[in-house]
Order: structure tokens, then C-alpha cells, then sequence
């Protein structure tokens, strides 16, 4: 069965015909061409996928397309600013928070749903915010040192 849905993205009303079963990582990707947000596992475990739905943190394999009907979604392509790095990627950038990068938007976007609780976490705060994000590369210790200093910067 079909279901036309509309929803805010990045701040842009769209809207789109999907199948019952859409994933919202497939309408966000395949459909809505946003392609910084990442499929990693197929059982919900890894988090390259985290989206921001009406201003939490979601893992969008894990919701249906049509279950976002109305919403606000926001993608990591949503949070630079007239051409400028979001100041939490400015940090992974510059405190080296990736290597490959596949997991770096879900992580992005974790940790900006975290900043909203603890403006200033520290690293137990990060590390068990961070648990349903997986990296296969950085061993975590550079990405809770961006974190930290992109919640310096936002505090700022
Ligand atoms: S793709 Fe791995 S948790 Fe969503
Ligand atoms: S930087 Fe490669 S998976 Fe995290």
C-alpha cells in the first residue's frame, strides 16, 4: 500500500508517495537524496543513521517512512549555516573525530542531541550517550575529544 506523506526536511517542506514498508532512512536517502545519512547494519545497532526527528535524536532505520508524516527532520546536511561548518563539525575536524567519516554524521547528530541535556558532558556522559553509536576506526577517544570541544564552542 502507498501513502503520500509530507514533512519538513532541513527546513524544506517535501513531500513524497511511499510504500507502507519505506524505512525513513530510505526516504531520507534514496528518495530525498540526502545521502549524508548512513545504513551501517541491518540490525539497529550501529547509529550512522541518527537523524534528528521534531528535535530528538532517532535512529531513522528503525522508524517507518510514513511514521515521520508531519515531522521536523533535520540531516547532517542540515546543520551547516550559510557555508560554514557547524561548530560541532568544525571540532571533528579539526581534533581529528574521523577517519573514514561513515559513522561521523550519526555521531554528529548524537552528540548534538546530548549537548541539549548536558551542555557540558563529561566523558562518562559522552561515552554512555554514545553507546548506540559504532566506529570502526577512530577507537572513540578522538571523537569524545571533539565533542568536547564542540560543546565548548557552541557554549560560547
Ligand atoms: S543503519 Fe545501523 S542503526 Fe540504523
Ligand atoms: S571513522 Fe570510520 S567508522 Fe568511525
Amino acid at each position: 500500500m502507498k501513502s503520500q506523506i509530507s514533512l519538513q526536511l532541513n527546513g524544506d517542506k517535501v513531500s513524497a508517495e511511499v510504500e507502507s514498508r519505506t524505512l525513513l532512512v530510505e526516504l531520507i536517502r534514496q528518495r530525498l537524496g540526502k545521502t549524508g545519512t548512513h545504513i551501517g547494519c541491518d540490525t539497529s545497532q550501529c547509529g550512522a543513521c541518527v537523524v534528528h526527528m521534531n528535535g530528538r535524536s532517532v535512529k531513522s532505520c528503525t522508524l517507518l517512512a510514513v511514521q515521520a508524516q508531519g515531522a521536523d527532520i533535520v540531516t547532517i546536511e542540515g546543520i551547516a549555516e550559510n557555508g560554514e561548518l557547524h561548530p560541532m563539525q568544525q571540532a571533528f575536524r579539526e581534533h581529528h573525530g574521523l577517519q573514514c567519516g561513515f559513522c561521523t554524521p550519526g555521531m554528529i547528530m548524537s552528540a548534538l542531541d546530548l549537548l541539549k541535556l548536558h551542555p557540558d558532558p563529561d566523558d562518562r556522559e559522552i561515552r554512555e550517550w554514545l553507546e548506540g553509536n559504532l566506529c570502526r576506526c577512530t577507537g572513540y577517544q578522538n571523537i569524545v575529544r571533539s565533542i568536547k570541544a564542540g560543546a565548548r564552542a557552541m557554549r560560547r
